[in-house]
């Protein structure tokens, strides 16, 4: 399963991309909003940050300027995937743009027959929400379950974007469902690298050693 981060906020991203483990970036509307710089320039820093897909939302909803404005970002840099809301217009916007080889994310999606009709227009990444379907006290991580099993079955291409991740056990369990990628908030990758042992464990190796090997006449670190 590849990390990608869910998140637009260029330190954090910096921060993330250092440790060499993304394979993309995940943006929406909300979180552009958040940093409240141009939309654009945020875009192509991150691009400049992370070489892997970097997800850019369209705000429009009508077919037409969807497919406007997904082809205006897609040009403004090659590694950008327009997102796009599991909508009527938005299946219509995607599969104008995937016949123009323009990758698409599409989000917002709940159940397994939206990502069925978002693979069926050639989008390369769907993204099933599993935050909000916990949030209304449904099961999100078993649609995860669900689309892997029936995009096996049906040998569709079309990836697997587990989103709306709360919490380490979210990730763990959309690797275990077999999402092709996670995307991960900012705070969550800080919680995945941590644990008390390994504090602990690395603590007690540096004074273990420091103890001994330091006291050597020749000592080397
Ligand atoms: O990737 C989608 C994500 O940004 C939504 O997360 O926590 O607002 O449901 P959340």
């Amino acid at each position: 399963m590849k990390f990608f981060i869910d998140s637009a906020n260029i330190e954090h991203i910096k921060e993330i991309a250092s440790w060499g483990i993304l394979s993309g970036v995940t943006t929406n509307p909300s979180l552009v909003a958040k940093e409240g710089k141009d939309f654009k320039q945020v875009v192509q820093q991150i691009c400049e940050l992370v070489n892997g897909p970097i997800s850019a939302e369209v705000i429009s909803t009508d077919v037409d300027s969807m497919i406007k404005e997904g082809k205006e970002v897609s040009t403004w840099h090659k590694n950008v995937v327009v997102k796009l809301p599991t909508i009527p217009n938005g299946l219509a916007a995607c599969k104008a743009l995937t016949s123009q080889n323009i990758k698409v994310n599409m989000t917002l999606c709940f159940s397994v027959n939206q990502a069925l009709l978002c693979a069926s227009v050639g989008a390369t990444y769907v993204s099933p929400f599993v935050g909000r379907l916990d949030d209304i006290n449904q099961d999100g991580m078993s649609l995860i379950r669900d689309l892997a099993q029936v995009f096996s079955i049906q040998k569709i291409k079309t990836e697997i974007l587990s989103a709306s991740i709360r919490h380490p056990a979210h990730v763990m369990d959309s690797a275990k469902a077999g999402a092709h990628v996670a995307t991960i908030p900012y705070p969550i990758f800080k919680q995945m690298i941590q644990h008390p042992l390994t504090d602990k464990g690395l603590e007690k190796f540096l004074a273990d050693w420091n103890e001994v090997m330091l006291k050597m006449p020749s000592h080397s670190k």
